[in-house]
């Protein structure tokens, strides 16, 4: 690198600074060390001022000149003297004109892709993924997420769960920690005791072959029907400050607290029957969860937690003061414990039955002891904000503050109208088939490309399926969003459909130009990208080529950004930028109809470049991409 100043050693070793896995950080290091030269301040000072830049048009870096903590003088003035003092003719920046208070940093465009193709080429589908730890400090993360309830439907709040929840761990393991993922299943409570009542009136083995969670779903609704007048007579006596006693005490009502009861305390038939029904759907869900290429480590459950465990929780809670008790059941009123905005909890119930919020404390402190992990995640919809609060203030009050602070709730919005735009949706499955026959009906619109997929069904429920997900990762989680069928069906906008498009488009580029990934990848390793980038020189003009490079060199900085806000649109975001750009270059940069076989090849190189940043940024998102 001649002429460029020597890059300060104790830079590279700050813990921020990522020289094998984010090839930006290597431009950051060596700004920062012009910024030491220029001003004389702190090193570390320096490379955290280094910000990457929000548009191409602002830059690649920019550096906000207060973040310098230069006293004494006005931002403008030092960056005004910053931009006139940069070195000339460095062999990595363009020589940078101020803007107000900041310094934009261009890279210089050659030694950029230069530097990038082999970086990019060695790397393939492990570039933007951070696994330099290697095997031995790797730490572990658990990730709740999906946690269905068994007989009961499966709602737009557990699809997102499954779509987020698969995001986040397939961000953790790319960037070299080691995963569990854990589907907390509702699978206890009275409710399976009516279930079994609803079985032994209306239950058919046939059907539950057929289609089990159907079935169950329907055995459920069913007796739930049955149930209801009792349960509005129970509750119409309770408001009147009525004994519900003599209600409950009859009818279903009590076939249902007996069949729990016998559950509860351990009767073997009883639990033989209820965990056929988990057996059975958990059999059945893992299969529809193939389609979205997920598996779980652990099918865990309300119903896995082991009385011990909570035994022991009771302990803590009686042991720390925390809970008190009201007719017989166990409240704990965070007011009393400084937090006032969790209000009142009920931990047991009057008949010593455990709660959902004591299943979920004792469920931490197994997991605790199984897995050792650094950390864990639930991904659970915002209307369980309060509750999750709740349970992390427990595990402070009994004084697992240590344990709180491994420990996050991953939040997310609702989704608008998903059932009455789909139809009668219930079951996950029906809601991939029924966005895969869309997909396909919009497919079918063009017949001579329809004609041209070798399996359309397939191709349907893939494509339809990044449709699904892509529509559910465009937003910050936090918001809500529509359903929207024919807008995610499209292939025209930000859409999945789209995505997919544009990377089976860059195969077609390379299939018509009858070159292979392997041949390109040996041309670049060959010579470290010499050849290709003396080639490319006079496509460097414009900037079709050079802000594609751009683009890509930032890919892993925003893994690196995801990793820290959890949020899927940071990289879909980015992905559509890639792919606005890349199709703004198509009619510039020709592979097919290049002027030499040369260019041909060292344009290739570009598209295959994309196309692999883009396939690393869609396999992250759970999306499989498509080749046709
Ligand atoms: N099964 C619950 C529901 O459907 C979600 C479980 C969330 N996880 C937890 N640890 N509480 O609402």
């Amino acid at each position: 690198m001649n002429g460029a100043e020597p890059a300060p050693p104790d830079m590279c070793r700050l813990p921020e600074v990522h020289l094998l896995s984010r090839p930006v950080d290597m431009y950051r290091v060596y700004v920062a060390g012009i910024l030491v030269q220029l001003t004389g301040c702190d090193p570390a000072v320096a490379y955290n001022a280094v910000q990457a830049a929000t548009t191409l048009p602002k830059g690649d870096l920019t550096i906000p000149v207060p973040r310098l903590r230069i006293k004494g003088k006005k931002p403008d003035e030092v960056c005004a003297d910053l931009a006139a003092r940069f070195p000339e003719a460095h062999p990595l920046f363009v020589k940078p004109a101020p803007t107000g208070i900041h310094l934009p940093i261009y890279l210089q465009p050659r030694s950029l892709i230069q530097y990038l193709l082999p970086y990019l080429f060695e790397r393939n589908e492990q570039y933007g993924h951070d696994r330099a730890d290697g095997e031995d400090n790797k730490k572990r993360v658990l990730v709740e997420f999906s946690s269905p309830n068994i007989a009961k439907e499966f709602h737009a709040g557990h699809l997102r769960s499954t779509i987020i929840g698969a995001f986040i761990a397939n961000l953790y393991a790319s960037m070299g920690w080691d995963v569990v993922k854990i589907n907390y299943l509702g699978d206890w409570g009275k409710q399976f005791g009516l279930l079994a009542v609803g079985w032994q009136r209306y239950g058919s083995e046939d059907e539950l072959a057929r289609e089990p969670l159907r079935h169950l779903l329907d055995v459920y609704a069913r007796i739930n029907s049955d149930f209801k007048p009792e349960q509005d007579a129970s509750k119409a006596a309770r408001d009147k400050g009525e004994d519900t006693a003599a209600i409950e005490s009859n009818g279903l009502f009590a076939e249902r607290n007996a069949f729990f009861r016998r559950m509860e305390d351990g009767d073997e038939e009883a639990l033989a029957l209820w965990k056929r029904f988990r057996d059975i759907s958990i059999d059945r869900y893992t299969a529809t969860y193939a389609r979205l290429n997920i598996a779980f480590d652990e099918y865990a459950g309300e119903s896995q937690v082991k009385a011990e465990t909570v035994k022991a929780v009771e302990k803590l809670l009686v042991d720390k003061g925390v809970y008190e008790e009201d007719n017989g059941s166990w409240l704990i009123d965070f007011g009393k414990h400084g937090s006032k905005a969790l209000g009142v909890a009920v931990v047991r119930g009057r008949t010593g039955t455990t709660t959902y919020l004591l299943r979920d404390v004792a469920a931490v402190l197994e997991r605790e002891t199984k897995y050792h992990f650094d950390k864990m995640v639930y991904v659970v919809s915002s209307e369980q904000d309060l509750y999750f609060q709740r349970i992390f203030k427990v595990l402070q009050l009994i004084g697992r503050d240590d344990l709180a602070q491994r420990v996050q709730h991953v939040n997310f919005g609702k989704v608008m109208g998903m059932s009455s735009r789909l139809g009668n949706v219930k079951l996950l499955s029906d809601i991939l088939d029924q966005t895969a026959n869309a997909m396909h009906d919009v497919m079918r619109r063009n017949q001579t490309k329809y004609a041209q997929v070798p399996d359309p069904e397939g191709v349907a429920d893939t494509v339809g399926i990044a449709a699904v997900m892509v529509q559910d990762m465009t937003g910050k989680r936090i918001n809500n969003y529509p359903f929207d069928i024919t807008r995610m069906t499209s292939f025209e906008g930000d859409t999945g459909p789209y995505l997919q498009y544009c990377h089976a488009r860059l195969c077609s580029i390379l299939r018509k130009a009858g070159l292979s990934r392997g041949e390109l990848r040996s041309y670049i390793l060959e010579d470290g990208g010499a050849t290709a980038t003396a080639t490319l020189a006079p496509d460097l003009k414009t900037s079709h080529c050079v802000d594609l490079f751009r683009l890509m060199a930032q890919y892993p900085d925003v893994t690196g950004m995801a990793l820290k806000n959890l949020e899927p649109s940071t990289i879909l975001t980015y992905l559509f930028r890639l792919t606005h750009q890349l199709s703004s270059a198509y009619d510039v940069l020709q592979v097919v109809g290049a002027a030499s076989h040369e260019i041909m090849v060292a344009r290739a190189v570009v598209y295959e470049s994309a196309r692999q940043v883009l396939e690393n940024g869609m396999r992250l998102l759970g999306l499989t991409p498509v080749e046709r």
